[in-house]
């Protein structure tokens, strides 16, 4: 008979209290993407089968950003996070496999941990696995207590409830856990409210497992940042400062020069080609993509769905969006480049506006190979160029059709008409 696949049951169904926002705190961006989406990213990444999100504060609106990839279980009171992974047991009703416990709001939890965790569990036999932390700073987080004298988990003490010496313990408690899943759903039916808060703490199953005479394991996390959960918007910088490195990292060992990395911000799914160098102060937003050996920045912005082909410069204070630039093409100063599709070796003059956004609609600016824009130009949209044309400094192009190898001057601009010698 083959192994059942592992599932997740992911809890988002708290309001973030703490956020201080109207959205779900689930949904805030970072990097470009909701912080639950990394969760669920990492999650299917370790190879989870089906995932259980928990939904509660604003359940539609997570819904509709999520979508159907996942099997939605609403709790309604959010009485707590044991009471929310009890609300899935009719989802579980006859599966014996394994099942990992995430929290929405902690997004650094790598796939890595999670196949550790399942990996651990099916070697040593144990009821449930913790996945740890010895934090500096462990103040939010359950602490995990262990024996004096064996090591063994004990139990885990919540910040609200634990003694002054328990809060001394620098262990934490990630939020995710790994668990048989029947053992889980017979445990859980045991935890009761008795605490400060009077919530259901799922931190009370693996205690209750333990005293039951189960085995339960811990797994510690390489780097501490892992388990860092996002409570409050200083939480939200230091889980985009660490995810920000991250992607810095990954596109300097793939040969990208980042001059200034603490100034330069690269969102999730961005493609760099080596030899490309990246200026200080410049944005990359997710979608984009640059080509080999390109030049960008300083005091770039390249947001979304912006392609460079190789050797394309972008220089100072140029914002370009949802266009394409071709090979060898430069921007090198002043200008705002949207909805634009340039050809090969077009170079965008000082001050050059595409004028995207009639006040409705947006529409498209072509201009073809070799096309040279001069200093201060407006390009009306829709608009095309054709190869070789020009514009002179200050013209504003109105929409429709310039010549190929015409020189455009004026406002509005016309073709320059060569004076007849007398
Ligand atoms: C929880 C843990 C704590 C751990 C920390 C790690 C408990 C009691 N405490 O604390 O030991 O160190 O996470 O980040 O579990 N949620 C629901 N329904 C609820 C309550 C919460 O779905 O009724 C969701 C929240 O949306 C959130 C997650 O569960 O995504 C964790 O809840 P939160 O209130 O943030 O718990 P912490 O206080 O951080
Ligand atoms: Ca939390």
């Amino acid at each position: 008979m083959s192994k059942e696949k592992p599932r997740a049951i992911v809890l988002a169904a708290g309001k973030g209290e703490r956020m201080k926002s109207e959205r779900p705190k689930v949904l805030l961006p970072v990097l470009g993407r909701p912080v639950l989406s990394y969760v669920l990213e990492s999650a299917w990444d370790a190879g989870i089968g089906e995932i259980v999100l928990v939904v509660g504060h604003r359940a539609d609106e997570v819904r509709r950003e999520i979508g159907e990839r996942c099997r939605y279980v609403v709790q309604e009171g959010r009485k707590g996070t044991g009471d929310a992974v009890a609300r899935c047991r009719d989802a579980f009703r006859g599966f014996e496999g394994d099942v990992l416990v995430l929290c929405g709001d902690a997004p650094l939890v790598s796939s890595a941990a999670m196949r550790g965790m399942l990996a651990l569990r099916e070697r040593t036999g144990a009821a449930c696995v913790l996945f740890t932390a010895c934090l500096e700073d462990p103040r939010g987080y359950g602490r995990v207590i262990r024996d004096k004298e064996t090591g063994r988990f004990v139990k885990m003490a919540e910040e609200a409830d634990a003694t002054d010496q328990e809060r001394y313990v620098f262990e934490s408690n990630s939020g995710a856990y790994c668990f048989r899943a029947p053992d889980l759903f017979e445990a859980l039916a045991k935890v009761k409210p008795d605490n400060r808060k009077g919530e259901y703490y799922l931190t009370e199953v693996p205690r209750v497992l333990g005293e039951g005479g189960k085995l339960v394991e811990t797994l510690r996390a390489q780097d501490p940042a892992e388990i860092f959960g996002i409570n409050t918007r200083r939480d939200l910088v230091a889980v985009t400062n660490f995810l920000r490195w991250k992607i810095l990292e990954r596109h300097m060992d793939a040969g990208v020069t980042v001059v200034d990395p603490s100034t330069t911000l690269i969102e999730s799914g961005v493609e760099i080609g080596a030899d490309t160098i990246i200026e200080p102060f410049t944005i990359l937003r997710q979608g984009t993509k640059v080509g080999l050996g390109c030049h960008v920045g300083p005091f770039s912005h390249l947001r979304g769905g912006v392609s460079l082909e190789d050797g394309a410069e972008i220089g100072n204070f140029v914002e370009v969006k949802n266009s394409r630039v071709g090979r060898g093409s430069k921007a090198k100063h002043l200008a705002y480049l949207g909805d634009a599709e340039l050809g090969a070796g077009v170079n965008i003059g000082a001050g050059t506006i595409t004028a995207n956004y009639d006040g409705r609609t947006k529409h498209r600016t072509v201009l073809e190979d070799g096309v040279q824009t001069g200093s201060n130009t407006v390009l009306v949209a829709p608009l095309t160029m054709g190869r070789g044309a020009r514009t002179g400094a200050g013209a504003v192009v109105p929409r429709g059709r310039v010549e190929a190898g015409t020189l455009v001057v004026g406002v509005p601009a016309r073709a320059l008409e060569r004076k007849k010698r007398t």
